[in-house]
């Protein structure tokens, strides 16, 4: 028995999301996503896949579940298809029964089971037909309005069965990937392309913009309707930049390069974690983005602020970086910093794995909770996901496969740091959900990428096959909290 533990009521265990998982992309009247067309582009999906069949999940629940018991969870986090509670996506268009009953339903099932439903009201399926009408979150009036009205209705349907909401997850990635970068749905790329859609390099950070104020807009909602009396929770899922939630300078003893590791985290992170805790935007963004950077009204500040119960953490990689010297080029995103990768100048942090941009390094997941935790005065965390793809994955056999000693020493170092950030450092950590229960539908990727402790047989019926560090990560748990 480790002499660090963890509370009794620590809150552990797996996540999920909508799209990654359901499939039945088209039935019990679900409309497109934004994840649903861009699929259908070729060349943006890395096999061509797509979201429409995934997991099966949507048909599966009782499966799901009972994995879950198996693998003596505690907690399931899930997303909401927004398109099939409303297939249309705005204030006034028709609410679909039949979608938001099997959500009712899975949540009253997982509740059976002893499971605490963890609810994000959005991971990244925004539906089509908002993109369509008026630009998604570019609009920020209609999309503010279109969110919060999204976000009662499902507060309405299960207020009181669900404890614990999210209302975005890693906006970062919506907003840059979906608007800068390209890589992800809608697949615009702001002035990178110099098209016609061409702005200046302002739109991934209109979309920011816009999801902190429909973010604010839930919350008060919540807190003003719905919010059960035996305290429930909600809060924001934010994630660092792609290449790394957490950084080390390329020279600790070059000041520029330590400098520069706050700032990138300042543009990822705190670019969504300043607004919510201090009402404005990192001072770094501010002088290198100018007038690019949208501002908050007094009111907007005062509706921002303040607007989380608990901070939800996406953790997975590290990275080193150095400082860049020059004008930061308009379409950057990092806080003008050169991001060192796959050995470019030396060794890269940790070992490769299936995702290009996953290197673990759980000292890095400690240090940027201590981090995090300095910076916005202790707030309770939650981790809302952490998890690793391995290389090679899908070139092993079966039994191979099903021994994933590397996920399983990922997930020892992970929450080894996880308990002595709790107990060494004091930090306020109340959960942990691991990525992912299922192997899934994983973006740009494809099927090709697996994070899943359950080997997911997509051509052998979606048969559930549980890996080797699903039994491990409920060993590592139970040692570390207390019985008592
Ligand atoms: C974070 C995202 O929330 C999730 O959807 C994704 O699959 C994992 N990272 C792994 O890349």
């Amino acid at each position: 028995m480790p002499d660090a533990v963890l509370p009794k009521d620590f809150l552990w265990g797996f996540a999920t999301a909508s799209y990654q998982v359901e499939g039945a992309s088209h039935e019990d009247g679900r409309a497109d996503s934004i994840w649903d067309t861009f699929c259908r582009i070729p060349g943006k999906v890395a096999d061509g896949g797509s979201g429409d069949v995934a997991c099966d999940s949507y048909h599966r629940t009782q499966e799901d579940i009972a994995l879950l018991k198996q693998y003596r969870a505690k907690a399931y986090r899930f997303s909401i298809s927004w398109s099939r509670i409303i297939p249309l996506g705005g204030r006034s268009d028709p609410v679909n029964e039949k979608g938001l009953q099997h959500y009712v339903q899975f949540v009253d099932d997982l509740r059976a089971a002893g499971l605490e439903p963890v609810i994000t009201l959005f991971h990244w399926d925004l539906p089509d037909e908002l993109h369509k009408r008026y630009g998604g979150m570019l609009s920020k009036g209609e999309f503010v309005k279109d969110f919060e009205n999204y976000a009662r209705v499902m507060f309405k349907a299960m207020g009181s069965k669900v404890k614990f909401w999210i209302t975005f997850n890693e906006p970062w990635c919506s907003s840059i990937l979906g608007y800068s970068t390209g890589q992800f749905a809608p697949g615009r790329t702001s002035d990178r392309t110099k098209s016609s859609e061409g702005d200046g390099g302002r739109e991934p950070w209109i979309v920011g913009h816009s999801f902190l104020l429909a973010h604010a807009a839930a919350v008060k909602a919540y807190r003003g309707d719905f919010k059960d009396k035996d305290g429930g929770k909600i809060g924001i899922t934010l994630n660092g930049e792609l290449l790394g939630d957490w950084t080390e300078p390329w020279d600790p003893n070059d000041p520029t390069d330590v400098e520069a590791c706050d700032r990138k985290i300042e543009f990822a992170i705190c670019w969504f974690g300043d607004p919510i805790y201090f009402g404005k935007y990192p001072d770094s963004m501010r002088k290198q983005l100018g007038d690019r950077l949208p501002e908050f009204t007094e009111e907007e500040a005062a509706q921002v602020k303040g607007s989380n119960d608990f901070y939800g953490m996406n953790h997975y990689c590290a990275n080193y970086i150095k400082h860049k010297e020059g004008e930061a080029d308009p379409e950057d995103y990092t806080g003008n910093v050169e991001i060192l990768f796959d050995n470019k100048v030396g060794e890269s942090i940790g070992s490769e794995t299936q995702s290009v941009w996953l290197r673990p390094h759980p000292v890095g997941f400690r240090k940027l909770l201590k981090w995090l935790s300095d910076r916005y005065g202790g707030p309770t965390i939650y981790v809302t996901e952490n998890g690793t793809s391995l290389k090679g994955e899908n070139d092993l056999n079966f039994e191979q496969l099903l021994q994933d000693d590397f996920r399983c020493e990922y997930f020892r170092g992970y929450i080894g740091a996880l308990v002595d950030a709790y107990n060494k450092d004091g930090i306020d950590i109340r959960g942990y959900m691991a990525w992912s229960l299922l192997d899934n539908f994983e973006w740009a990727e494809g099927y090709e990428t697996r994070f899943g402790v359950t080997y997911v047989d997509y051509t052998g019926g979606q048969k559930r096959h549980p890996k080797k560090s699903a039994k491990v990560i409920g060993d590592i748990f139970e040692s570390y909290i207390k019985k008592e």
